[in-house]
């Protein structure tokens, strides 16, 4: 496959989520929004804007209310579970932030399960490359722990392993790193880096994070489930640039406020220089307004 192509591409999807019958929440609202091939897209956003909710559509966890959902080409949008379940096997990666290994299954059984459920390799084939990967990510020789008896850390790195088993078109995390330490989290982060560079995995990852969102090439910024452009971030700041304060009003009681410093000072006989100070420096405020 060729760089620059797309792997999702997400047309005006909404997402509505009914609480009851005349309840809802939109957690997302037309989103347009592609990722490449060789990308690391970063999510960002609020609590609530709608992360997580994209993550799951991207993935074809879920669906939209609106739009449509195309992953390599296909239009996903009204594919039965049957078809997406093989379709996710085949294509797609996921990591979360609880890493939903089987807890019953060693690393390498985790790792060697979406192999030997396509039927496309032998289990010895699936052992040997299981193996492999997890050599690749670090953990080579935790691969008869089951996830109880490895860190978070490292079970973040098996889930990584077990992402890349069937070299997916692109890997979806949603924070990654949300529930591991930091030294933990910025070996993930370098591993990413280096798949991504190294090996062109594309990644999703949605994060709160700012070391996290350090590594993408592109940050895509939701609010309140609307994707944020350029020009909606200058937007958003300038009215945020506005003051909702009456700046007159606080100018004014602050200056009776020195004055009465002043005297206080005078009549306790000391030093005027820290009022003096203050006066010029909302003088010079005051001046430059
Ligand atoms: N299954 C659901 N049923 C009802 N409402 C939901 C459901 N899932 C999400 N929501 C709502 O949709 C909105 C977006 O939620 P989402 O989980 O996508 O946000 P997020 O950006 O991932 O937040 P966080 O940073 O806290 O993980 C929120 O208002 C949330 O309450
Ligand atoms: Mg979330």
């Amino acid at each position: 496959m060729k760089g620059n192509e797309e792997v999702v591409k997400l047309v005006n999807i909404s997402k509505r989520y009914y609480l009851s019958s005349s309840v809802y929440v939109d957690a997302l609202i037309n989103v347009n929004l592609s990722i490449r091939r060789g990308e690391i897209a970063i999510v960002m956003g609020p609590s609530g804007s709608g992360k997580t909710t994209l993550m799951n559509i991207m993935g074809t966890l879920d669906k939209p209310t609106s739009g449509r959902v195309i992953i390599d080409g296909v239009d996903v949008t009204d594919a039965d579970e049957k078809y997406l379940t093989r379709f996710r096997l085949e294509r797609l990666g996921f990591v979360f932030q609880q890493y939903n290994l089987i807890s019953q299954l060693t690393a390498l059984e985790n790792v060697m399960l979406p192999m030997l459920l396509t039927g496309r390799y032998t289990k010895d084939e699936a052992r040997e490359k299981a193996r492999l990967l997890l050599e690749l990510v670090g953990i080579g020789e935790f691969a008869n722990n089951r996830p109880s008896q490895l860190s978070g850390g490292q079970q973040q790195r098996v889930a990584i392993a077990r992402a890349l088993a069937n070299d997916p078109s692109f890997i979806i995390m949603d924070e990654p790193t949300g529930s591991i330490d930091l030294a933990s989290s910025y070996l993930i982060l370098d591993l990413i880096k280096l798949l991504n560079s190294a090996m062109g995995v594309t990644f999703v990852i949605a994060t709160h994070n700012m070391e996290v969102a350090s590594i993408g090439s592109r940050i895509i910024y939701l609010r309140g489930g609307r994707v944020m452009s350029e020009s909606d971030l200058v937007r958003i700041k300038e009215e945020f640039s506005k003051l909702r304060v009456d700046k007159t009003a606080v100018i004014k009681s602050y200056l009776r406020i020195l004055d009465l410093e002043e005297r206080r000072l005078r009549r306790l006989g000391q030093d005027l220089s820290e009022v003096e100070r203050k006066r010029d420096l909302i003088n010079s405020f005051i001046g430059s307004t």
